[in-house]
């Protein structure tokens, strides 16, 4: 596969380079693990009797309002502590990217995932809880920001794609392993619950382990002067002696991307607009599908559907599974038909499934009683046809758009703004979802529907297609042809320095 400028990168996939890609990952897998533990966890009796008897005792109730009974802001917090603290850690992160270096970054964020997982699962009281979560969020924030950046610097320019995705591919295993781990543990009692949250420390500690083994990026090590080291990583990853070409490169983007002294100042002139409104669009639009309401809180949900604690927790495995095929999809399709027709594809799948659901319930679930077997696993099958297609579009399509739109200058700085994007709309979604579902019941499904709709006229008319185009020609060919955002650039050779 050529090279910007036409030549070829020679390369090998060794062992090791490999190792590095999938160690790496489990940050990824980190991220998805927290994301899939803790909607099982709120559904356990006995979690709920210890922290939130109250809770407990209004879903004893059966007579009680179905889209309310776990309505209640602590329960809530729970669940969304973590992303507030890790849109705040993102930022050190960031820093801590710059100055120290991806490897040690992924480290520390494997120091906190294994902290967090020991306060949450020894938690005796509330505060310990949200304590063990808000360590987890700053693991988070740490591994969503150095994991995707070290992936991309590491991987063949040709395997670029690919790698990438496999953060997201890592994301759906770790919510299917939770998942499963919920399904499990929610047997057994009193104490699952302290499995579910304490065995996170077992990918945290492989993270751990591959902080110690993984290099660390070339381009990393060249951006902080240390260019003999950079090359011999390079040497390393690539599998062959000769890397001089893809080591100039590096230095010549690095040269030019110390020159820019405040990225993120640049990052707010006008010429930088088009991408930084797409990365944070994709991201809000990523959540506003609705993905999180189902992957945190899929086991409420299937409860509040009138299936019984343990078969809503194997309805969850079911679309964990469903997440994690179909983001095979993804990795295979993305480079030949395309990002626009993914995501395109994505929105009407994800319309007829939401409308379908919101239909079902708005006419078969009364606010107390529950779904008949037949209209319940029609209800499954249209979570999966929606997951489906989010994991195959939205899912990794939010993380890749971002991470090849900026010219190099502002990509760290730009793709920094979408993790925390994604955190805050995380958070937001993660917080409000169950009292949403209290007030507006089978229209919450509508709700997102029409969210679909808009990102579906978002896509037909502002997103461009990016598909094989080389990452430092995006001004030149994507942005500046395109016919809203050309408007951004004034005219000229230098028209992306001026404007
Ligand atoms: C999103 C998460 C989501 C996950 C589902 C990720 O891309 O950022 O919010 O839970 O996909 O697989």
């Amino acid at each position: 596969m050529p090279n910007h400028d036409g030549e070829i990168f020679k390369s090998k996939i060794t062992v090791y380079i490999l190792a590095c890609w999938i160690l790496a990952a489990f940050g990824g897998l980190m991220f998805g693990y927290d994301i899939g533990i803790s909607g099982g966890v709120t559904g356990m009796d006995d979690f709920l009797i210890k922290f939130f008897p109250k809770i407990h005792q209004r879903k004893l109730h059966a007579s009680e309002n179905n889209y309310c009974k776990y309505d209640d802001q602590m329960l809530q917090l729970f669940t969304s502590s973590l992303y507030l603290a890790a849109l705040v850690a993102s930022f050190f992160a960031s820093r801590a990217c710059s100055i120290l270096g991806r490897k040690p970054t992924i480290m520390m964020a494997s120091v906190f995932f294994i902290a967090g997982a020991a306060l949450s699962a020894s938690a005796e009281q509330k505060w310990m809880l949200i304590l063990g979560r808000i360590l987890f969020g700053i693991g988070v924030g740490f591994g969503n920001e150095a994991v995707p950046l070290f992936l991309t610097e590491v991987a063949p320019i040709q395997h670029r794609g690919a790698v990438n995705i496999l953060f997201q591919l890592f994301v759906t295993i770790g919510i299917f392993i939770a998942n499963l781990v919920n399904y499990v543990t929610s047997m057994v009692h009193p104490y699952g619950w302290r499995l579910s949250l304490g065995l996170a420390s077992v990918p945290a500690f492989i993270l751990f382990l591959g902080s110690l083994i993984i290099t660390e990026s070339p381009p990393s090590l060249v951006e902080r002067s240390k260019e003999t080291e950079g090359k011999a990583a390079l040497i390393k990853i690539r599998g062959v002696d000769n890397v001089d070409a893809e080591f100039e490169q590096i230095v010549a983007a690095c040269e030019q991307s110390r020159q820019v002294k405040q990225p993120f100042k640049k990052l707010f002139k006008k010429a930088s607009m088009p991408p930084l409104i797409i990365a944070i669009a994709m991201q809000v639009f990523q959540q506003f599908t609705g993905i999180n309401a189902i992957m945190f809180y899929a086991p409420v949900l299937f409860q509040t559907l009138g299936f019984k604690s343990d078969a809503s927790l194997l309805s969850s495995v079911i679309t964990g599974l469903v997440n994690v095929g179909s983001t095979f999809v993804s990795i295979y399709a993305v480079d030949k038909v395309g990002r626009r027709v993914l995501l395109l594809q994505a929105c009407v799948q994800m319309l007829i499934s939401q409308l379908s659901i919101g239909f079902i319930l708005h006419f078969h679930l009364k606010e107390t009683g529950s779904l008949d077997k037949v209209l319940a696993a029609i209800v499954v099958v249209l979570v999966c046809t929606y997951v489906m297609s989010f994991a195959w579009s939205w899912g990794p399509l939010g993380w890749l758009i971002p991470s090849e739109t900026f010219p190099l200058e502002t990509r760290t700085a730009g793709f920094a703004f979408a993790v925390s994007s994604n955190m805050v709309f995380t958070f937001l979604i993660a917080q409000a979802f169950l009292s949403m579902l209290c007030h507006m019941q089978a229209y919450i499904f509508f709700f997102f529907s029409a969210w679909i709709l808009v990102m579906a006229l978002f896509v037909v008319f502002l997103l461009p297609e990016t598909k094989g185009v080389p990452i430092d020609l995006m001004v030149e060919r994507v942005w500046k042809q395109h016919p809203v955002w050309k408007k951004f650039f004034k005219d000229g050779p230098n028209s992306y320095e001026m404007a």
